[in-house]
């Protein structure tokens, strides 16, 4: 079985005292609440995984608010280069310095606002997959791309671009895959449950084809794109949708709360 994932993306959100304080409430939550301790208990016997992706500037007030291994924190970006000469830029090394368990990859922002292409994506994962950082790997199509029908095409050349070295050891037990498609993203229009399902079980048959099948099995695909708490639990309902990766529900705790309860 896969551990299913509920990751909040903060994007850039939540200063030191505000990630601090979301912190302590989801722990209070978790630690008093009836279906608060059933997620402890999900978490952990491994069925499920609570991911919080901070602004750097906030990563360490998160990992210092915790006062239980129940929440993991990502980064939300990375540069691949171990140190160096590159202003603004941090690195893998930090990232584990400060705690992280996690990096998002290739969000669509960083795709499409940012101008990160397929070359560059491809060093971050694999920088990523040789440090004691996870990454958490984002595709998703443009609307003009799903409505003209290239949305596998899309897929598949941002994965094989990325993925294209790596092993089928590393692809079962490393890599996270968010599927995210771009038209969904911050705008209230969620994929529908089929349409999300069919898009990661998509994903699953390329890993299938290219790495076989103990890694396809194994891989974590998430949702991501206008996730609310009302959407939630028929998201995770899809077979092959393994977790979810949310923006703007993840601001808010009791709206997070509410999303990890639809996943237990
Ligand atoms: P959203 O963002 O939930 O606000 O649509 C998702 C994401 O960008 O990861």
């Amino acid at each position: 079985m896969r551990r299913k994932m509920i990751a909040g993306n903060w994007k850039m959100n939540n200063n030191q005292a505000e990630a601090s304080n979301f912190i302590s409430s989801l722990e209070t939550w978790l630690s008093s609440d009836q279906t608060g301790k059933k997620a402890v208990s999900a978490v952990s016997s491994g069925e499920i995984e609570i991911v919080l992706a901070p602004s750097f500037t906030s990563i360490g007030s998160a990992v210092a608010a915790k006062s239980t291994n129940l929440i993991q924190i990502s980064a939300q970006n990375v540069h691949h280069k171990q140190s160096g000469a590159y202003t603004g830029e941090v690195s893998l090394p930090m990232l584990e310095d400060a705690g992280c368990k996690y990096v998002i990859i290739g969000h669509s922002e960083r795709r499409h606002v940012f101008g990160e292409d397929f070359d560059l994506l491809e060093k971050k994962l694999i920088a990523t997959l040789e440090s004691r950082v996870l990454p958490i790997f984002c595709v998703g199509e443009l609307l003009e791309e799903r409505t003209s029908g290239n949305m596998k095409k899309v897929l598949s050349s941002q994965l094989d671009s990325a993925w294209n070295s790596l092993t089928s050891d590393v692809i079962g037990e490393m890599v996270v895959i968010a599927y995210e498609p771009v038209w969904a993203i911050g705008t209230g229009q969620t994929a529908s449950d089929s349409d999300a399902e069919y898009a990661c079980d998509f994903i699953r048959t390329l890993a299938y084809d290219k790495f076989g099948i103990a890694a396809s099995d194994s891989l974590r695909i998430l949702y991501g794109g206008s996730v609310k708490p009302e959407n939630s639990a028929s998201l995770l309902s899809q077979s092959n949708i393994d977790g979810l990766l949310i923006g703007g529900a993840s601001l808010e705790v009791e709206q997070f709360e509410r999303i990890i309860t639809s996943a237990l």
